[in-house]
């Protein structure tokens, strides 16, 4: 199964989406998208090195209209995840916002009905996270935020609330890919 994972400027599940990661390369074949804030972030994070390892699409490399999105198009990936999701990126996709990569290409992986796993930061009222210097502070999430999470629960966007469970929603879309080779 070929995987598309963006990755965004968030800090808060940042180093344990990319250790998930980790754990699945050799089993899928992953190809980063990192955004131009994720980039910076993921060096203050100190895993850009660990992200880089992979191959990797750069929106800091990136024109303004984003070819690389049009792979969603073209079946060249069987599921986009994006983990960790902004709530910039998250408002953007909800709303159907394409200026940037990482919402371009959702866009298109939902245009061209490739199933599409968020695992947003700002995901219940009240986030514990920490900043890169290691110190824990709290935020509170606004309802606008909350709100694009539903609505993309709704449009069946499929939302994870940790990257530990990335593995089994991969599994899942991996069977209902076969359901749907049989029925056709
Ligand atoms: C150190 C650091 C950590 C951040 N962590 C988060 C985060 O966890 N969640 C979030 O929504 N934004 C976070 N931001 C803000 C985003 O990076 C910023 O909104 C950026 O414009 C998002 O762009 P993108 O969605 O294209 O990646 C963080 C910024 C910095 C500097």
């Amino acid at each position: 199964m070929r995987i598309a994972w963006g990755i965004t400027g968030a800090g808060h599940l940042l180093k344990e989406s990319v250790e998930v990661m980790e754990t699945l390369r050799g089993k899928y074949e992953i190809r980063v998208f990192l955004s131009k804030a994720g980039e910076e972030v993921a060096r203050m994070y100190r895993v850009l090195d660990r992200i880089e390892s992979f191959p990797v699409i750069r929106e800091s490399k990136q024109g303004s209209s984003f070819s690389s999105c049009g792979a969603f198009n073209l079946g060249k990936y069987d599921a986009f995840i994006i983990s960790p999701a902004t709530s910039n990126t998250i408002a953007k996709i909800r709303l159907g916002i394409a200026d940037s990569l990482i919402p371009c290409c959702a866009s298109q992986a939902l245009k061209s009905r490739v199933p599409l796993i968020l695992l947003p930061t700002d995901s219940k009222p009240i986030v514990d996270t920490k900043a890169p210097n290691g110190q824990i502070f709290r935020i509170y999430v606004r309802r606008v935020d909350l709100e694009h999470i539903e609505a993309l629960r709704n449009e069946g966007v499929i939302i994870l609330e940790h990257p530990a469970e990335i593995k089994k929603a991969l599994e899942g879309v991996k069977s209902g890919m076969r359901r749907v080779i049989k029925i056709d």
